[in-house]
């Protein structure tokens, strides 16, 4: 090995690949890096060296190093990791490249170490993502060089570190709960972990601090902060993981009047580091009620209008069809959206792909008429009178603005309130994309709140809580809890921003009188609500502050301040669609002596060794097919 190469010692680096600029022209430098290209160009060597800061080409001129070096630099391939040791040259104003920060300058080289060498790589690091997601995934480490993620982690670092100091100098403490605990109730299914000291006992892995946070009002730690991992077993989208992080905070003496002002300051604040922007405060507030009425959803994405309507009462003289027959519904109900303009702009082939989507989400069919000056055509023509049309389209012109006379496609729905609600929600999504009617730099943000506090459940016929069973109902509706529960609004609030949830909370419970009266409410009887909750109430019991909070999702956030689509890019190990870590390929099987130890027995085991013997059985003859 000559002594360029490395034996034992390298030489460190003096800059970063990303620090070189004119003025450090004639410097003495070392850099250490990845190999990202190397061109041999007229027998001179470029090699762009990478790291994380950024990218610098160094030259290799035969008449500067030595054969050997010079040799050594033309075998180096991609991904090799180097140390090249050279002096930094300004180049002339027609060399540059502005395309990277470091363009002005390359350095000449004078010796190279190579570090380590790299198998050809199984996913293409530069240009976008041709390699299939599972490879990307199962190639993690290779995947996460590659600039978009190692920009996106980096905004992720500074936004705690910016978060942590707001809070900070807000009064908050971060104070770290248990990764294993009791189950807490946040509505999706618990990770579990065996105890083996206490056979047949388990853990429960988080779904929030919920509970811990609450107690630590109690205990006095009247205003707290955690970046916390919480874990949820439920099923997964392109902004939902199993492991994921909140900025979890809490405040005593705390009303909505005293935590929002805290939370658009530090909202404002992020918007403004990472995005440039001047976040008009206070953030606008929106009902529940009006969210669902008007966007179908309680998350609504108000970067464009499109606003739909409940008609029932104009149409409620319609004859038969698909309208009469959800207006007998129980809880049937009929909305309209119009879309104003050319009717010619929704072509029929649109409009056969919307009836599809709104099939796909439960609804029959979707009744849409194109409205010209010779009437309404379609199946809205169909089962609307002329007179109803017109009171429909009013209604809708006035909610968003356009005027009542305006040709363009009316769009009905009519069936259960909340199948009609939902597949409206996705087709105003969908139409807001096809007419182009979202400005994508653009964040549109609202409070939404005066939820009701609990929503029945079918499948359980019972009520279940629309946040959590601590959320306090508001005061005027106490009594209501135990002969109304379904007209209790509570006092919970959502941030939403383009459409996303980015954060949930609400003032909590402090009276255990109250306390009790919801659990009866949710059909949880004392003697449950003491096994899985009794610490907290006793705890309510010895003198609790009025108290509220909220959860922010880390992951969310950062992917809206990123610009990305999914949130598995802000996140540097994430699992797949079916919870699994491609990578490391957990979850996965452990050996029976570790189950003993865990007092488990696997179902699924006995099950795949039954089929396994039956198998053998059949093979040899035993059992017939
Ligand atoms: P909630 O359940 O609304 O509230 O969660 C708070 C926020 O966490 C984010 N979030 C998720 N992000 C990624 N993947 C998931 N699976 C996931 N689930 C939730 C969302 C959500 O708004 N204890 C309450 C908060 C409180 O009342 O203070 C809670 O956890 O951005």
């Amino acid at each position: 090995m000559s002594n360029d190469e490395t034996s034992g010692t390298f030489w460190g680096r003096t800059h970063t690949c990303g620090e070189l600029r004119e003025e450090d022209g004639d410097k003495e430098v070392v850099l250490n890096g990845w190999v990202n290209t190397n061109r041999n160009l007229g027998g001179l060597i470029f090699i762009d060296v990478r790291d994380r800061h950024g990218i610098t080409q160094v030259l290799f001129d035969p008449d500067t190093v030595d054969e050997a070096t010079f040799e050594r630099a033309g075998s180096l391939r991609s991904e090799f990791v180097v140390a090249v040791k050279g002096v930094v040259t300004v180049r002339d104003e027609g060399q540059r490249n502005s395309r990277v920060p470091t363009g002005a300058v390359e350095v000449n080289a004078k010796g190279l170490q190579l570090l380590t060498r790299s198998e050809p790589l199984p996913i293409v690091l530069d240009g976008k993502a041709e390699a299939s997601e599972e490879l990307r995934l199962k190639y993690r480490y290779l995947d996460l060089r590659r600039q978009a993620l190692q920009s996106n982690l980096m905004t992720r670092h500074r936004v705690c570190l910016a978060t942590r100091s707001y809070f900070d100098q807000n009064g908050f403490i971060e104070v770290e709960t248990p990764v294993l605990t009791k189950s807490t109730p946040e509505g999706a299914r618990d990770y579990l972990v065996p105890s083996r000291v206490q056979p047949g006992t388990f853990f429960a892995l988080p779904q929030s601090p919920q509970l811990f946070k609450q107690i630590l009002m109690i205990s006095g730690y009247d205003r707290y902060l955690q970046i916390v991992k919480c874990f949820r077993d439920e099923d997964l989208r392109a902004d939902r993981q199993p492991e994921f992080t909140q900025i979890d905070i809490e405040i005593s003496f705390c009303t909505k009047d005293v935590l929002f002002p805290i939370l658009e300051g530090w909202v404002a604040l992020m918007w403004r580091e990472f995005r440039g922007i001047e976040l008009p405060l206070p953030l606008p507030r929106m009902s529940y009620m009006h969210a669902m009425e008007n966007f179908g959803v309680d998350r609504p994405d108000l970067r464009f209008g499109l606003q739909m309507a409940t008609v029932d009462d104009l149409v409620a003289d319609a004859g038969d069809g698909p309208i009469r027959s959800a207006l007998d519904l129980d809880d049937g109900a009929v909305k309209a959206m119009f879309v104003p303009g050319d009717p010619g702009q929704l072509s029929r082939k649109l409009l056969d792909g919307y009836t599809t989507l709104v099939r796909d989400f439960g609804l029959g069919g979707l009744l849409w008429g194109k409205v010209s000056a010779e009437g309404c055509s379609g199946a809205a023509g169909k089962f609307l009178t002329e007179e109803q049309r017109a009171a429909v389209i009013a209604r809708l012109a006035e909610r968003n603005g356009f005027d009542a006379g305006s040709t363009g496609v009316l769009l009905l729905a009519a069936g259960r309130k909340g199948t009609v609600n939902d597949a409206f929600y996705r087709l105003r999504l969908k139409l807001g994309a096809d007419l182009d009617l979202i400005d994508p730099e653009a964040f549109a943000f609202t409070w939404v709140t005066d939820f009701p506090a609990f929503e029945w459940s079918e499948t359980d016929e019972r009520w279940t809580s629309m946040h959590h069973p601590f959320t306090s109902p508001i005061p005027e509706h106490y009594e209501l809890l135990e002969t109304d529960p379904g007209a209790v609004m509570s006092d919970a609030y959502d941030l939403v921003c383009n459409g996303l949830e980015l954060g949930g909370g609400s003032i909590r419970i402090h009276d255990p009188a109250i306390q009790s009266l919801v659990f009866r409410a949710l059909g949880i009887e004392e003697e449950e609500a003491r096994q899985k909750f009794g610490f907290l109430l006793d705890a309510l019991s010895y003198g609790t502050p009025p108290h509220g909070g909220i959860a922010f999702g880390l992951d969310r956030l950062v992917m809206l301040l990123a610009g990305t689509e999914a949130i598995r890019d802000v996140i540097a190990f994430p699992k797949t669609q079916r919870a699994s870590c491609l990578m490391t390929a957990a979850p996965g099987p452990v050996d029976q002596g570790q189950m003993n130890e865990l007092h488990l027995q696997s179902t699924a085991q006995a099950a795949q060794d039954e089929q396994e013997s039956t198998e053998g059985a059949r093979e040899a003859g035993e059992v017939s097919p």
